[in-house]
């Protein structure tokens, strides 16, 4: 089988997301909706694929930087999906290969559907090969016309429709496999007579048709594969597909979702075994979580890395932050990027930490500031502590070795080394480093003034 190029059309604005942001990078189930149909061509084997950006090509052009094989193909002015896929040809390379037409907008689609097509495509000798879907309500949509015999004739678009043609339920999906020989040939004699006076690719099937090319048509097992984000409110529903999807296959790969309909985890989010979500859960970005840990309800994590039989209590944010086994975290702690927690730390209630490395065991079960620090192993610190790192101009590390006691409200001045062993009294303001196994005390002496209280008394 020879290789196989897709084209992605993605120049146009999206004028009904009503949004300064072009329609294809928003973001569907935590990627751009554009990652999601190059991704299918992938899946379906696609080497090499060609994006049409017009609208914002700039921020397109930066979002696609890096992607192996995707090149781009500049369509100034947007004319028509048939002029779209005039401007990208120059850039498709795979000669006589069949080449894949897909849109920026449909992130539903599935590489296995476009697998389905290319199979067809080249089972059925075909020139054209289009997706089809059959909807009750096909309004918007260009409509597929058979003849008697059921063969595909024409495409007719909703605005160029006679009522007959209006009243077919068989569409396009505006997704094709197309041979790149024919397409070379015909993309020129494509006209612009027509209700949006805009080259319509789907002109083709009746050019290949007059000219006594094989031309078919294969239909979407799941309708809703080839359904396009137009608003917002098809943008949540996609999500909300997409997002299942995921979620099936965690559940099917052992994962343990209370409530997979109010668990909202991103597309590369990996996820060991036993693991399991409360509802609530945002998981995001280049997030792994090992095996058989808990994250209780509304925890947020991006980024991170998180050891096996790690609990993550309620209301807990983790973003960038490494977790080895063991760890625990919340509730509601924030963890911050730079964060480092080695086996079996302790993270209670209401501590943030950012850039910092917890060593193995240590814990920080209260109300602390962590910033900027390196903790030992079997740290214990107390309920209050801040690391004061930041001077008001520069950030100051704090160093805290192995086995060292930190009392309550302690405040550690950056930048400050406490040595392995210490102890650190509570209330004590350490403004200078302290020896290993030292004991460092720094509070006012208290004065009790007896019978204060009585003579001071109101009534
Ligand atoms: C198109 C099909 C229609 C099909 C529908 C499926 C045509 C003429 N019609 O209609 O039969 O049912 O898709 O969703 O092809 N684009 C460009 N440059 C352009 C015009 C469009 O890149 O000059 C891109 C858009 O950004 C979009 C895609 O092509 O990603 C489809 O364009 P759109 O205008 O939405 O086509 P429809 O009217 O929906
Ligand atoms: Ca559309």
């Amino acid at each position: 089988m020879s290789m196989i190029a897709a084209v992605v059309l993605a120049a146009g604005k999206g004028t009904r997301m009503k949004s300064d942001r072009i329609k294809v990078l928003h973001e569907v189930a935590g990627q751009p909706m554009l990652a999601w149909p190059l991704a299918a061509a992938r899946e379906a084997d696609a080497r090499e694929l060609v994006v049409v950006v017009g609208h914002q090509a700039e921020q397109v052009r930066e979002h696609l930087a890096g992607e192996p094989g995707v090149r781009i193909a500049v369509q100034e002015e947007q004319l028509g999906t048939g002029h779209a896929v005039a401007c990208a040809l120059p850039e498709v390379s795979e000669d006589n290969a069949p080449v894949l037409i897909l849109c920026g907008d449909t992130p539903l689609l599935t590489g296995a559907t476009l697998q389905r097509l290319v199979e067809a495509h080249h089972a059925g000798g075909a020139a054209v090969t289009v997706l089809t879907a059959r909807f009750d309500n096909p309004f918007g949509y260009g409509r597929i016309v058979r003849d008697a015999a059921g063969n595909v004739r024409r495409i007719v678009e909703q605005k160029d429709s006679t009522p007959e043609e209006a009243a077919i339920t068989e569409v396009n999906s505006g997704i094709y496999c197309m041979d790149l020989a024919f397409l070379r040939a015909h993309i020129n004699r494509l006209g612009s007579e027509n209700a949006q006076n805009e080259y319509y690719l789907t002109d083709l099937v009746a050019i290949a048709v007059a000219e006594h090319h094989r031309c078919i048509a294969v239909e979407a097992e799941d309708p809703r594969e080839i359904m396009g984000v137009n608003d917002r409110q098809q943008l949540a529903y996609a999500g909300h597909l997409l997002r299942q999807r995921i979620n099936s296959r965690l559940m099917r790969d052992g994962v343990t979702l209370i409530d997979p309909e109010r668990t909202y985890i991103d597309a590369g989010v990996v996820i060991g075994p036993d693991t399991e979500i409360w509802p609530g859960c945002v998981l995001q970005g280049r997030t792994v979580i090992g095996r058989g840990c808990l994250l209780e309800s509304s925890v947020q994590v991006c980024d991170c890395t998180v050891g096996d039989r790690s609990h993550l209590k309620s209301g807990s944010v983790l973003e960038g932050a490494v977790l080895h086994a063991g760890v625990a975290v919340g509730p509601m702690a924030h963890l911050r990027p730079g964060t480092v927690l080695h086996d079996e730390v302790k993270i209670g209630n209401f501590v943030e930490i950012k850039k910092a490395v917890l060593g193995v065991g240590s814990k920080a079960s209260h109300l602390t500031y962590l910033g900027d620090a390196e903790i030992g192993r079997d740290v214990n610190v107390g309920c209050g502590t801040i690391t004061c790192n930041y001077d008001g101009v520069n950030k100051h590390r704090t160093v805290i070795g192995d086995r060292v006691f930190v009392g309550s409200d302690v405040q550690l001045v950056a930048p400050v080394t406490v040595g392995d062993g210490a102890l650190i009294a509570a209330g004590t303001t350490v403004t200078r480093d302290v020896p290993p196994d030292s004991l460092a005390i720094a509070r006012t002496p208290q004065v009790n003034k007896e019978g204060w209280c009585l003579r001071h008394k109101k009534g």
